[in-house]
C-alpha cells in the first residue's frame, strides 16, 4: 500500500481546526505578525475558548485571567500562544492508544511534546542550521504523527514482521516499507500535506529517519535531533523506541560535538519542565 491509499482509508482522525493549520502555514510568510496571528484565531470560537482554558491554567500562574486572544498574546506572547495553539489543535489527534506500536494513550502525545520542546531548545542554544524556533517546534511535535495511522495497519503479524526485519538489523522505517509498504514518516508527510501544512514541515517529517545532509542540512536534521534527544532524556513509547538510530553524521553537518551535545541534553532536560502543560491541554 502507498502513503496516500493509508490516508485515504483513515476516516475517523478527529478533524483538526483550520484556523491552527493556518496558523501554521503564517510560518511561510516571514513578514506575519501578532495581528496576523490574532485574526487567524479568533475565527475559531472552540480554539479561542480552549486557547484561553489553557492560558488560565496554574501553569502560568497569572494575577488576572486572561480574557481574549490579544490580551493572550500581550500577557504571554507570541511563543507561547502559538505552541498552545498547535499543541490543542494535534493534541486529539495523537492521544490515541497505538496498539500496532504497543503504544498507550497519551505516550505518543508525551513523546511529541518533548521532542518540540528538544527541537525548540536545540536551535534557540544554537546548532549549526538557522531554523525559526517556531517551525522547529512544530516539526519536533509532528514528526511521529504518521504512527496514528500506520498503527491501524501494523496486524500482531505484521507488527511481528517488522520486529523480525528490526531485529536482524534492518532500521525501523526500511521495515515497515518492506512489510507494509509504505511507513511512518512517509505517511506523516502525507497528512501533513493534505491538511496543506509547508512543505518544509512535511519534507522533515517525511525524511526525519534518514535526514537530508547534502549540501547543506535541511529541517529534516533538527527533526532527527529532537527525535533522538527526546529518547535519551525522557524515554520513548512503543517497540521500535529501542531500534531508534542516532546518526553521527547528522551530528556533524548541524556541527553539535560531544561536549555540545552534552550540554544540548541538558538544556532539553531542563525545557522538558517548561513545556510540561503542553502534555495536559485541554
Ligand atoms: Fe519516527
Ligand atoms: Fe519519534
Amino acid at each position: 500500500m502507498t502513503a496516500q491509499e493509508i490516508v485515504a482509508q483513515i476516516k475517523d482522525l478527529p478533524p483538526i481546526s483550520e484556523a491552527a493549520l493556518k496558523l501554521v502555514t503564517l510560518l511561510e510568510r516571514a513578514e506575519a505578525n501578532n495581528d496576523d496571528v490574532v485574526q487567524v484565531l479568533r475565527q475559531d470560537a472552540v480554539l479561542t475558548a480552549k486557547l484561553l482554558r489553557a492560558c488560565n491554567s496554574p501553569a502560568f500562574a497569572l494575577e488576572a485571567s486572561v480574557t481574549s486572544v490579544d490580551q493572550a498574546v500581550l500577557i504571554l506572547g507570541y511563543t507561547h500562544v502559538f505552541q498552545m495553539t498547535v499543541a490543542i489543535a494535534f493534541s486529539g489527534t495523537m492521544v490515541t492508544r497505538l496498539p500496532g506500536y504497543q503504544i498507550e494513550a497519551n505516550e505518543l502525545w508525551h513523546h511529541s511534546v518533548h521532542a518540540a520542546s528538544a527541537a525548540e531548545t536545540a536551535v534557540r542554544v544554537g546548532i549549526g542550521m538557522e531554523v525559526d524556533p517556531a517551525i522547529a517546534f512544530t516539526v519536533g511535535l509532528l514528526h511521529d504523527i504518521g504512527k496514528v495511522a500506520l498503527s491501524r495497519f501494523l496486524s500482531p503479524e505484521a507488527q511481528l514482521a517488522v520486529r523480525n526485519q528490526v531485529a536482524r538489523g534492518q532500521p525501523v522505517v526500511e521495515a515497515e516499507r518492506e512489510v507494509l509498504g509504505t511507513d511512518h514518516a512517509e505517511v506523516g508527510a502525507c497528512l501533513l500535506r493534505n491538511w496543506h501544512l509547508p512543505c518544509e514541515i512535511a519534507e522533515a517529517t517525511a525524511n526525519h529517519h534518514s535526514p537530508e545532509l547534502q549540501p547543506t542540512p535541511r529541517l529534516s536534521a533538527v527533526a532527527h535531533l529532537a527525535d533522538c534527544l527526546a529518547h535519551l532524556t525522557s524515554g520513548a513509547p512503543g517497540w521500535d523506541a529501542h531500534a531508534l538510530r542516532g546518526s553521527d553524521s547528522v551530528l556533524r553537518a548541524l556541527s553539535v560535538n560531544p561536549t555540545d551535545l552534552e550540554h544540548l541534553m541538558i538544556a532539553v532536560a531542563a525545557n522538558h519542565e517548561r513545556s510540561e502543560h503542553l502534555m495536559e491541554v485541554p
